[in-house]
């Protein structure tokens, strides 16, 4: 079942759309506005069995050099693309691992989008850091850069997990990393935990979830293990048989979420908690949760410039993604600076729709009023699709002053909604396509 961090989802994203628009979608972002960056770095000392991302083993550092160099070239397109005036009010380091750059590269990366980036007055920069492959200098580097979140892969601490999906990682390891990040003030600490992982007992869950209660991150992603070795291939090293059933995987999520509501998080869309401290908790509160490709946000931005192989940026008309082989996108880079392949130009009703699937994933609603004042020409659409949910759904959604809303056990199924209202539409669009 798709996650859904964003509609269309990206199987439906064009060959060559990325390419077309590319520069006018650059040229057309509002000159005073806020944007957000994404840069992706896609290579790992180690390659985690487990792991769905888009990433590739290195032992040496002459293909991320080479990576960086191309980064650079991309950075200064982009900077020259835009209109003058734009300010970064948030940067997110992803990959693989971000923090397999030394320490000089590193500085050089940050400087090139300073540079090219005025940053906003309350600029966030986040960074993904496996514990494993995050020095103590390369920590400090970021910390004085400016990083002030940065989302730690864990997983799971037991070793016979550990051991079957190809990741050691020690305790002290993690916490190691967690207490120099806080020791500097980095001010908002993400762990990432899965379940549903090879050899994961209620048990042994329920021993990291103690682990990890102590360290007391201001917020957790808890995913499901998405098995999917013909995308993955390295999964193949994770025998099937291993993993748990569905029954222990919903058990084992049930676990999770009981521990961490006990703790005093709140419960954050499907699958992540908070502090109430946190600024997550106070977006979910206050109606200003989003969804995007990294999961839950309180990033109100609407454009989204994604640099790097693979990486998606995010424009009020659409999407595009650069080329995600590392060797096409530098090839692309090298020869004209940008690299964005495939794309999206969103209609006025793939706009609703996507509306929809946010206001589902973020709040388990379906609000029609809303929806029509901010969709009245879909007037006959929000309708047809509310009664299709009222009707296939019957014992899911109950009618709230906000609408339609998801009764609370049965949040674990929006997805499979998110998908239905996906379905529906496109339905919908091939009827009145036909007629
Ligand atoms: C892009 S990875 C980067 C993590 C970082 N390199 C590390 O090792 O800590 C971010 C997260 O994606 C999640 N992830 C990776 N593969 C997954 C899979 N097959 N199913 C579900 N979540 C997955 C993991 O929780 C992981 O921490
Ligand atoms: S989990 Fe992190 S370190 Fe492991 S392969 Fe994935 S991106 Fe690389």
């Amino acid at each position: 079942m798709p996650r859904y961090t964003s509609y269309p989802l990206t199987n439906h994203f064009q060959n060559d759309f990325g390419q077309r628009h590319q520069v006018d979608w650059l040229r057309a972002v509002p000159q005073d506005r806020d944007i957000s960056v994404y840069v992706h770095i896609p290579f790992c000392k180690r390659l985690c069995w487990f792991c769905a991302c888009r990433t590739q083993g290195t032992r040496t550092l002459r293909p991320v050099d080479a990576y960086v160099a191309i980064l650079l070239k991309e950075i200064e397109t982009i900077r020259r693309t835009l209109p003058p005036g734009i300010r970064m009010a948030r940067l997110h380091l992803g990959g693989g691992t971000p923090t397999i750059l030394p320490c000089g590269t590193m500085s050089a990366l940050l400087n090139a989008l300073f540079t090219a980036f005025e940053r906003s007055a309350d600029f966030e920069f986040s960074v993904e850091i496996d514990p494993t492959e995050a020095p103590d200098d390369l920590l400090q580097l970021l910390i004085d850069a400016g990083m002030n979140r940065a989302s730690v892969g864990v997983q799971d601490f037991a070793r016979p997990v550990q051991q079957a999906i190809g990741r050691s990682q020690s305790l002290s390891q993690t916490r190691h990393v967690i207490d120099l990040m806080r020791s500097q003030g980095v001010a908002s600490l993400n762990l990432d935990l899965l379940y549903g992982l090879p050899h994961q007992t209620s048990l042994s869950f329920g021993q990291t979830l103690r682990h990890v209660a102590r360290m007391r991150p201001d917020r957790l992603a808890i995913y499901g293990y998405a098995h999917v070795p013909w995308m993955s291939k390295r999964q193949i090293m994770i025998k099937a048989a291993d993993l748990p059933d569905n029954e222990t995987r919903f058990a084992l999520a049930e676990q999770a979420r009981a521990a961490f509501l006990a703790e005093g998080y709140d419960s954050i869309g499907i699958d992540h908690f908070a502090l109430p401290s946190d600024s997550l908790s106070r977006a979910a509160v206050t109606g200003r949760l989003r969804r995007n490709f990294q999961g839950y946000t309180d990033d109100q931005g609407e454009t989204l410039i994604g640099l790097g192989a693979s990486a998606i940026s995010r424009f009020p008309g659409g999407y595009m993604q650069n080329a995600t082989a590392t060797s096409a996108y530098q090839d692309r880079v090298t020869s004209s600076g940008l690299a964005a392949h495939k794309g999206y130009g969103m209609t006025a009703q793939d706009q609703l729709i996507a509306r929809i699937i946010e206001d589902l994933m973020c709040r388990f609603v379906y609000d029609e009023a809303a929806l029509r004042d901010s969709f009245p020409e879909q007037a006959a659409l929000i309708r047809q699709t509310g009664i299709s949910l009222m009707t296939r759904f019957t014992d899911v959604f109950y009618i709230s002053e906000a609408g339609l809303k998801m009764r609370i056990d049965t949040r674990p199924l929006v997805r499979v909604i998110a998908s239905h209202v996906d379905a529906f539409a496109s339905e919908a669009t091939a009827h009145s396509a036909a007629i």
